[in-house]
């Protein structure tokens, strides 16, 4: 894996420059977003630059990470109300070309469609990953089978008090979830995992120096051919090297 450490905004133009310089090679490129707090530099980032024309997402295709179940996409905590608020309403793209996982159908069939679409538009060739202070990435929380694809998952209680933050009280943080799996966010041809302040330091030094386990997620990346990680100094303040 390769590691950037800089500030936020460093790390923000850094990763900025990884989609101008995909989407200049391959314009209908097929982009994995992500949600949270984690890829709102990044995204402001990438609004001014397509702002600036330096990059056009007018071919691109999108897939989201994950949603929740029971929110629809109206609804202003939903991923798909995040996507569009944070990112696309902003950019040229077409949104009849992005795509969230349904929070509303959550059958097994909508879901195995779901990689199906992604496979049909021909794989991700970038997917964006946060990563929960538990090593979730997605919403695939630990012990999630390596070979997971699109599935629903019930939250874990760390996961729904980290993100209770959005919600009005701990009982409105939807307690499932819809999301890509690992084996689904391994297919794609390059990532990059965010991580920004000091909460984040534990795990992003248990996926850079520790063992490739289940009981924490993103540690499955060590095993990707071209898997990148952009750190704040914060988050990277216990690796060793
Ligand atoms: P965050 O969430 O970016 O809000 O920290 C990341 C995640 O839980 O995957």
């Amino acid at each position: 894996m390769k590691i950037f450490i800089g500030t936020q905004e460093e790390i923000a133009k850094k990763a900025a420059q990884r989609y101008v310089d995909l989407l200049k090679e391959k314009p209908n490129a097929i982009l994995g977003h992500a949600t949270g707090s984690t890829p709102l530099g990044l995204y402001a980032e990438l609004i001014k630059l397509n702002k600036e024309g330096a990059l056009t997402y007018k071919d691109v295709t999108s897939f989201n990470l994950d949603e929740y179940v029971g929110l629809d996409g109206s609804h202003d905590q939903s991923y798909r109300y995040f996507m569009n608020e944070n990112l696309f309403n902003h950019i040229d793209i077409d949104l009849a070309k992005t795509f969230v996982p349904s929070g509303l159908d959550t059958s097994a069939e909508t879901a195995a469609n779901y990689d199906k679409a992604i496979e049909a538009a021909g794989g991700i060739d970038l997917q964006l990953l946060g990563i929960g202070n538990n090593g979730h990435i997605g919403f695939n929380e630990p012990n999630t089978p390596f070979g997971s694809c699109t599935h629903m998952v019930e939250l874990t209680e760390s996961t729904r008090q980290a993100n209770k933050r959005f919600f009005n009280s701990i009982d409105e943080v939807p307690t499932h979830a819809v999301t890509m799996g690992i084996k689904t966010i391994m297919n794609a041809k390059s990532i990059i995992l965010m991580a920004i302040g000091s909460a984040k330091a534990p795990v992003i030094k248990a996926i850079v120096e520790g063992e490739v386990t289940p009981e924490i997620p993103a540690s499955v990346l060590q095993l990707h051919p071209n898997a990148e990680i952009y750190l704040d100094y914060e988050a990277a303040a216990l690796l060793s090297k």
